[in-house]
């Protein structure tokens, strides 16, 4: 399936990437019917730019306290000059913020999430992560609460609650001596397990400075085995029955989860990422499901599971138990629907997933009309009073695709403050259609809708679609069905708060080639136009080794928009690699960076913050975070990279590069400690405090050498001063809280 070798592709491409797209791709034959509209690209629904959102609109309160509309207050200001100066790029292991702010530790992996819970040891010994923050920090936001603690506050800058995930775990330090091979003990299953998923935490200003309170009520958390109920298009479906489900309108837990979404009604999106390698195939499970071309195996094939599959941490071998065996997917049961078996359940993983922070009385939704894939955050195009809502969204493997849901209902503002939030999201997130972007040579694109009603998936010969609950769960195989372009992997995406325009990170693409070969190779196009080797040396093989951050412009400022416009924000790259073919944005020595990750808006400034996980550029610098003043699709240039095929022959590629940053458009404000991901990023309503998370530094580690500290390659934050340890501690993900030393604005 792949022309790399896996350590070839960990060291392009860090940890977490993986590509099933193998289709073909055929051209489409559907008409696309433009939808332009006249409307202005500035009209929404609440006031203008340049007017305080606050001050402008009269919203309903409802049940009382000071509930008000959770969008951008200030207006953007494009001419903003970035105030402080650049970060230089280190291996050390620290973390650096720029002159002017200060980062404190806050909140690390175990902390403890009542007041029972004994204090993290930080030794492999701690149990009970039901109780403790999770592993591997990632996408997170804030949420306003009211001066008492009683319940939400929109404008809540001193009392707030922290929604995250917890992706992923760096194992090895979970446990005293390591991890135990198969068959795993169940003692150590029921560490990791629960070490995933969410945690919500209250935070508050304590003498000034942000603390996490462990017994606060509102704690929480929620992980792979937290009932959940099946939401949208695919609720009781004969694809989401299981043994657990017989019904198919329930399903158990979330894994993996990485970037997240603020909804426009006070709720938590988490988007389920990399959720198949934690399931196992038997090896002669396609047999048993009718063959190759049974519609279960063409499905598990796209996603990732082909039979033979080893789960990531065996979790199935731990014990009989449901909560043990629920991770072999294999058919092993006797029944036709499966409801004897955990034959479907993957296909109750890879969702949105809306939770209600304030309340933990509601059920969690999984929000399965916005498809599934391996998402990463969810972003909500401006609101506008009237006009369905849009939801973009992308899919985090190579050559995967980039995704809108557009509501059935129309935005109502009273619905910022809603009485009943997460049934709010009810009538917003199960009812719409699903796109699928085609990027287009000449700087524009289509939305291909992603349904019964597109000829091309009525009729795909590779896959028949059942309806439309099968189209949301396959919407791969139906992207691959409409022809939808392949991209360097969709990370997160973000929304200007002003323009609107849409910002996607494609992180980097080591199977984007020149001369593709093998059917998971992609060739270089204009919306993903580089291949090249690591500059200045070539130790790897040749792609799009840095990423790059594309950005959209909707028709008509429309979220419902048929087409849009689009151009390159930025290309990663080392400030020395090639003008022409690599650096073609011109990054200086101060902007340079390597696999843009995660990617955000302040609401409050519009600044745009861009953090990265990253393995190519990692023998100049770990990875870091830069804030970015952006200008607007359509403010570079186009411009043409020339390639020399083997035989010689000449292959032009024409892109279109966004505005070189100016050095006052475009720093590094901080650089994190060794062997991290920087991820994860929110601010308090104010814009004065802003919180990011730092994933898993020191994260390459084997079991022969937990036992020396000195083979660690990381040691944060407990060299920093934080928890136990000290400079020999293990290394914890954990949240940040930084602030401008003058109590100004992040970055302005
Ligand atoms: Fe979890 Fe695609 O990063
Ligand atoms: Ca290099
Ligand atoms: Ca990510
Ligand atoms: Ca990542």
């Amino acid at each position: 399936m792949n022309a790399m070798t896996k350590p070839e592709q960990q060291a392009v491409q860090g940890h977490d990437s993986e590509d099933f797209n193998t289709s073909n791709n055929p051209s489409i034959t559907d008409v696309i019917e433009a939808r332009l509209s006249r409307r202005s690209l500035f009209k929404a629904g609440f006031g203008t730019a340049g007017t305080a959102v606050l001050g402008s609109v009269a919203l309903t309160a409802c049940g009382g306290g000071s509930d008000a509309a959770p969008l951008p207050a200030a207006p953007v200001d494009t001419s903003i000059k970035l105030s402080f100066p650049a970060v230089a790029k280190s291996t050390a292991d620290v973390l650096s913020v720029a002159s002017g702010y200060t980062a404190t530790v806050i909140y690390g992996l175990g902390d403890p999430l009542t007041a029972a819970t004994p204090e993290f040891k930080n030794d492999g010994s701690d149990t009970d992560y039901d109780n403790r923050a999770g592993d591997h920090h990632d996408g997170m936001e804030y949420f306003g609460l009211n001066a008492a603690g009683t319940g939400r506050d929109v404008n809540g800058s001193d009392r707030g609650l922290l929604a995250m995930n917890h992706e992923a775990l760096t194992d090895q330090f979970l446990h005293v001596a390591g991890v135990t091979a198969n068959p795993r003990p169940a003692a150590e299953a029921d560490k990791e397990i629960p070490a995933h998923g969410v945690s919500i935490v209250e935070v508050r200003k304590v003498s000034g400075k942000f603390a996490y309170d462990k017994a606060s009520s509102f704690n929480r958390r929620i992980t792979p085995l937290t009932p959940m109920q099946v939401n949208g298009v695919a609720r009781g479906n004969a694809l989401m029955k299981t043994k657990f489900s017989t019904s198919g309108n329930d399903c158990r837990g979330t894994i993996n989860n990485c970037g997240t979404g603020y909804t426009p009604w006070g709720t938590f999106l988490t988007g389920e990422e990399n959720w198949a390698g934690y399931f196992t195939r038997s090896a002669t499970d396609d047999a048993a499901r009718g063959g190759a071309t049974a519609k279960s195996v063409v499905s598990l094939n796209r996603n990732g599971r082909a039979q033979g599959a080893a789960s990531r941490h065996g979790w199935e071998t731990a014990g009989t138990a449901d909560k043990y065996a629920r991770w072999n997917i294999s058919q092993t049961g006797t029944s036709a629907d499966g409801t004897d078996d955990y034959r479907n359940e993957l296909n109750t993983f890879g969702y949105i997933v809306e939770i209600d922070p304030y309340d933990k009385t509601q059920a969690i939704r999984k929000r399965t009309s916005l498809g599934r894939f391996a998402h990463e955050s969810a972003a909500f195009g401006k609101p506008a009073a009237g006009k369905p809502l849009a939801v973009y969204q992308g899919d985090d493997s190579r050559g995967e695709y980039i995704y809108k849901f557009v509501s059935a209902a129309s935005w109502d503002a009273a619905d910022a403050s809603p009485a009943n939030r997460i049934t709010t999201g009810d009538k917003y997130l199960d009812n719409g259609k699903l796109y699928v972007a085609k990027f287009n040579a000449d700087g524009t694109g289509q939305w291909i809708e992603l349904s019964m009603a597109t000829a091309a998936i009525a009729n795909y010969a590779t896959y028949r679609f059942a309806d439309n609950a099968d189209v949301a769960i396959n919407a791969r195989l139906a992207g691959d069905a409409v022809g939808a372009t392949k991209m360097d992997r969709p990370e997160w995406c973000a929304v200007h708060p002003t323009t609107g325009e849409i910002y996607y990170a494609l992180t980097n693409n080591a199977n984007r080639k020149v001369e593709p070969s093998g059917s998971s190779q992609q060739g270089v196009d204009a919306a993903n136009p580089r291949a090249y080797t690591d500059a200045p040396t070539a130790a790897s093989a040749p792609g799009n080794i840095n990423g790059h951050i594309i950005r959209m412009k909707e028709a008509g400022g429309e979220n419902a928009a048929a087409t849009f416009t689009w151009d390159v924000y930025l290309f990663g790259a080392q400030s020395d690699a090639s003008l022409t073919q690599v650096n073609l944005s011109a990054l200086t020595a101060d902007q340079d960076f390597s696999s843009p990750d995660g990617l955000w808006f302040s609401p409050k400034t519009g600044l745009c913050f861009i953090q990265t996980d990253d393995g190519a550029y990692t023998d100049a610098t770990n990875c870091m975070m830069l804030v970015g003043v952006p200008g607007q699709v359509g403010d570079g240039a186009a411009t043409t990279l020339s390639y020399t095929k083997a035989d010689g022959s000449k292959l032009d590629v024409t892109t279109r590069v966004g505005a070189k940053p100016a050095a006052d458009k475009l720093r590094r404000f901080l650089v994190g400690p060794k062997d991290c991901e920087i991820t994860g990023i929110t601010e308090t309503p104010d814009g004065k405090t802003v919180f990011v998370n730092i994933q898993h530094p020191g994260e390459t580690i084997t079991k022969a050498n937990i036992a020396d500290p000195a083979k660690y390659l990381s040691h944060w934050p407990g060299n920093a001063g934080y928890g136990a340890g000290g400079a020999n501690a293990r290394p914890r993900s954990a949240t940040i809280v930084i602030t401008k030393n003058d109590g100004g604005l992040i970055g302005a």
